[in-house]
């Protein structure tokens, strides 16, 4: 797998890509790659002829108290996940040639980024927003890839890609659970076993909601319910147990087709999120 480092270079091979007549996916990530991530990668095959993956831990969407520094790097052992999972080039920038000295532009989508996660990371989808349209710009892929398990995200993405003609198409993959149903992240590897065994509560307490729901119980009840059975289980802080509109990610207290129950909490010191469709 080759590995390329600037933004000209990724264009350049995308597009040789192209010319010959093959499509191209593209996942990004900030690497410390696990089973979800290369789901991604699964799903741009099913999508293109060739995928590319990037790594690049963004500083701009750390908040100043957030994990920046201890966030896990690994770009040896995440390139050979990569290649056994069929991606054929990293983009892997620095931070100097994504923000060299004088940058000084932000892209913000409006409304979406104020709620859910937004409410206690201010400035994070901003950050996030800048970073994927700089690389959605340089890629120039075909379709990008990127996982549920960050629904706001996907969603405040797709609104960003569309309003400002970025010419690839945005894909949402399924959340990949662990076998216990914990969904994976990089951050897991932040748990102690004993936080690691009490952090289930969050995908159980979506579950019990989801079902919940399903037979027609008060939404505003059955949100109580799940937020009291996460502190319960030791989460220290609650940020929110949401019924939402998957698109609009507005509230909702009935629900409507498309409609996701949306969680973030904290176990230790590690903020983790979920949802479920409804
Ligand atoms: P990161 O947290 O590394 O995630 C990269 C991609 O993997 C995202 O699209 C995320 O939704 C997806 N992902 C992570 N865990 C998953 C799981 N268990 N199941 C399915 N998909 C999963 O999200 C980011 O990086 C960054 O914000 C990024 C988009 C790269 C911009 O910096």
């Amino acid at each position: 797998m080759a590995i390329v480092r600037t933004p000209a270079a990724l264009t350049a091979a995308v597009a040789a890509w192209q010319r010959d007549g093959l499509r191209v996916a593209f996942v990004p990530t900030m690497g410390a790659l696990h089973a979800g991530h290369l789901a991604l990668v699964t799903e741009g095959l099913r999508h293109a002829d060739r995928v590319v993956a990037s790594i690049f831990v963004n500083p701009k969407q750390f908040g100043p108290a957030e994990d920046l520094d201890r966030y896990p790097r690994d770009e040896a052992g995440d390139a050979a996940k990569l290649v056994g999972a069929g991606c054929t080039l990293l983009y892997a920038p620095s931070v100097e040639t994504m923000y060299p000295p004088g940058f000084a532009s932000f892209v913000r989508v409006a409304g979406l980024p104020d709620l859910l996660c937004g409410r206690v990371r201010p400035g994070h989808f901003d950050g996030v927003a800048t970073v994927v349209s700089k690389l959605l710009a340089a890629a120039r892929a075909d379709v990008a890839v990127f996982g549920e398990k960050d629904w706001q995200q996907l969603a405040i993405i797709r609104r960003m890609a569309a309003d400002l003609d970025l010419g690839t198409q945005i894909i949402g993959a399924g959340i990949v659970r662990d076998s216990d149903g914990l969904a994976l992240s990089s951050r897991n590897l932040y748990l102690t076993p004993d936080e690691r065994q009490r952090a289930l509560a969050l995908p159980r307490a979506l579950a019990t909601a989801q079902a919940t729901l399903r037979t027609g119980e008060p939404v505003a009840a059955t949100l109580a319910a799940a937020s009291t059975a996460l502190a319960a289980a030791g989460f220290a802080r609650v940020d929110y147990v949401e019924l939402v509109d998957g698109e609009t990610l507005g509230a909702l207290d009935a629900p409507v087709p498309g409609a996701r129950i949306m969680a973030a909490a904290v176990m230790g010191t590690t903020r983790l999120i979920d949802n479920l469709a409804i």
